[in-house]
């Protein structure tokens, strides 16, 4: 198994690529930043939220507005802080006006939620709101009914607890759903304290490497970065602790 600093590594590459993202082409249009995620990249805890809002898509960094806030005092009340855990979104490019993520960009964004799975390798994952429930669930099952009741699920490449959670905005504003997000907040330390679900088993070996034909073919030099492409990310930008 990899070791944290290689998976850190790698972590940062896959942020890197996720920057200059355009399978979503109105979504990579209007945005300000990629909000790829923050924290610990070796955390036990991974939080799953929806888009990045107007405050996210500004800093480049998730839940920085008034959920986030909310967020990091349901944390701190557990004794946990934003850097002791890992906090990324279905989606990484704010939708235009804060509309619901459409499922095409679901789809498309997916594929990084996994490989951040695989690389933090984290113990349970807490999914905020709807649109994170569903999508690692697989199913529509709504959170109304499944809020504070945590599963074993293998999600992509990775096996781990599952705990769909209110999302903190939804909790903003209504009192009892603040009560029960906290209650079930304070599962959390229970779920953390237990072993690691078993994982699934390692996927086929990668293909062999390719004919001699084909590895003769001439080489197709790779395109010049535009010119307002942003710069190779450093840790710092990854808000990676
Ligand atoms: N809501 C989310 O779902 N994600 C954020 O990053 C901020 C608000």
């Amino acid at each position: 198994m990899a070791s944290a600093e290689v998976r850190r590594e790698e972590l940062k590459a896959v942020f890197g690529e996720a920057q200059g993202c355009t399978r979503c082409p109105q979504l990579a249009q209007s945005r300000r930043t990629v909000v790829f995620g923050s924290g610990n990249a070796d955390a036990d805890l991974m939080f799953i939220g929806e888009a990045p809002g107007a405050n996210e898509d500004a800093q480049g960094l998730p839940f920085v507005g008034q959920a986030g806030r909310l967020l990091e005092e349901l944390l701190a009340e557990i004794g946990l802080r934003r850097e002791d855990v890992f906090i990324a979104n279905v989606l990484n490019c704010r939708p235009p006006g804060n509309r619901d993520p459409l499922p095409q960009e679901i789809a498309n964004c997916q594929d990084y939620t996994f490989r951040q799975l695989e690389l933090i390798q984290p113990k349970v994952v807490a999914t905020l709101g709807n649109f994170a429930t569903k999508l690692l669930r697989g199913d529509a099952t709504g959170i109304t009914r499944l809020h504070g009741r945590a599963e074993i699920r293998t999600i992509g490449p990775r096996t781990v607890r599952l705990l769909p959670l209110y999302h903190p905005a939804a909790a903003l504003y209504t009192r009892s759903l603040l009560d029960t997000l906290r209650e079930d907040f304070a599962r959390i330390p229970e779920l953390l304290a237990l072993e690691a679900p078993a994982q699934p088993e390692p996927e086929e070996p990668p293909a062999p490497p390719p004919t001699a034909a084909a590895a003769e073919a001439p080489r197709v030099p790779d395109a010049p970065p535009p010119p307002d492409a942003p710069s190779p990310p450093d840790a710092a930008q990854l808000g990676l602790f």
